[in-house]
């Protein structure tokens, strides 16, 4: 997307990278805020895990029970292939997919990386008041041992972004403001 930026007193067009993925923790709100970006930047969005259901017509949680956790990190890695030929869209993705090196080494080229990340507690809240189905959820997950492996992975996304103590609408303005000026000041 190119849009006009004004630096001192010049007008010079700058632009927003055709694929914002947003990636993260369970409960870190990809899905909510993903949407909400593509509205402010008028792109179109997508949730990959609802694109993997779609296309294997079983949900997450089927997908674990019937295949397995193995068989949905390929699924995962194939949509994730797919998305690359995608354009002028955000991306939510499962936070499990770009905990994987090579994945996001692939992302980080592909498109800007956005890492929405809260404290244990945080995500815990959130999602003690969700209705979607986690499978890593169901088998006592440690879940700050599983944090604490997977952020230095997160951390390597172009923008570290902060939902703690922020609603969506908030959010989105600040992450859509980091977005638009990451590409000008790096
Ligand atoms: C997973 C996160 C889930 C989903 C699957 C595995 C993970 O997505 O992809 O249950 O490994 O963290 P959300 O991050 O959208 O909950």
């Amino acid at each position: 997307m190119v849009y006009n930026c004004v630096q001192g007193r010049k007008v010079v067009k700058m632009t927003i990278p055709s694929r914002i993925y947003l990636t993260g923790f369970m409960g870190s709100g990809k899905s909510a805020l993903g949407a909400e970006i593509a509205g402010a930047l008028a792109y179109a969005f997508v949730d990959l895990d609802s694109h993997i259901e779609e296309s294997v017509g079983l949900s997450i949680s089927d997908i674990f029970e019937e295949k397995g956790e193995l068989e949905f990190r390929r699924l995962e890695q194939e949509a994730l292939a797919e998305s690359y030929a995608w354009s002028r869209i955000v991306i939510a993705v499962g936070g499990g997919a770009l905990a994987q090196i090579q994945n996001m080494e692939e992302a980080l080229q592909k498109g800007l990386v956005v890492y929405l990340s809260a404290s244990v507690q945080t995500l815990l809240q959130r999602l003690s008041g969700s209705d979607t189905i986690r499978p890593l959820l169901k088998d006592n997950l440690d879940f700050g041992d599983l944090m604490a492996r997977r952020e230095p992975v997160y951390k390597k996304a172009h923008i570290t972004f902060s939902v703690d103590n922020l609603n969506v609408t908030d959010a989105a303005e600040a992450l859509s403001q980091r977005i638009v000026s990451y590409q000008r000041d790096g």
